[in-house]
């Protein structure tokens, strides 16, 4: 089975998973890359709450891994504000059809708020069944020691549930 992870990361993290993902997948990885500018650093990045609440849809780079080519696809992302991002929006907008009848996961990073209610709301802009897992982080602990493990149990539910 061909897979592919594309990853959206304002501040970096849902890159370091989604990396290392991809090592113990032994898969190719790709960013998914807002063609706006964004604030990410210090206080002022929480103001980009305010466009995941109002659904914004951001218009993205296409990706260079063509969606057509794999089976499997995950997605490894952040949540706003407990809502999807707006690359996000953007990515399942412009490969809705790519993305029908695939295999889908979804990883999402955040930093301790209950992930369930972005699950729900991110579950609504795939065409299909996702299996899911998070990363979430006490605050300040940048260095999860079971994120290895974690990821590791998650393969096995993908290959399980997919
Ligand atoms: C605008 C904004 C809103 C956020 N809202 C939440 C939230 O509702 N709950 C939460 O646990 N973390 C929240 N976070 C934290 C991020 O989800 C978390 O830091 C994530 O790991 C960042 O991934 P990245 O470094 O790949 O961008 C928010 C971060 C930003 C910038």
């Amino acid at each position: 089975m061909k897979t592919i992870i594309y990853y959206y990361t304002l501040t970096g993290q849902c890159e370091k998973n989604a990396v290392e993902m991809a090592v113990q997948l032994d898969c190719d990885c790709e960013r998914i890359i807002e063609k706006k500018k964004r604030l990410s650093r210090g206080f002022l990045r929480f103001l980009n709450g305010g466009s995941a609440i109002q659904k914004e849809i951001a218009k993205i780079e296409p990706v260079s891994n063509d969606p057509d080519k794999f089976d499997r696809i995950i997605v490894v992302a952040p949540f706003w504000a407990a809502s999807p991002v707006p690359a996000i929006r953007g990515f399942t907008k412009l490969y809705q059809e790519q993305l029908k009848g695939k295999k889908l996961g979804l990883a999402l990073s955040n930093l301790g708020t209950d992930p369930k209610e972005a699950f729900r709301k991110y579950e609504e802009l795939f065409p299909e069944h996702l299996v899911t897992m998070s990363f979430t982080k006490a605050k300040g602990e940048w260095t999860d020691p079971k994120m290895s493990e974690k990821i590791k149990n998650y393969i096995v539910d993908l290959d399980k549930k997919n």
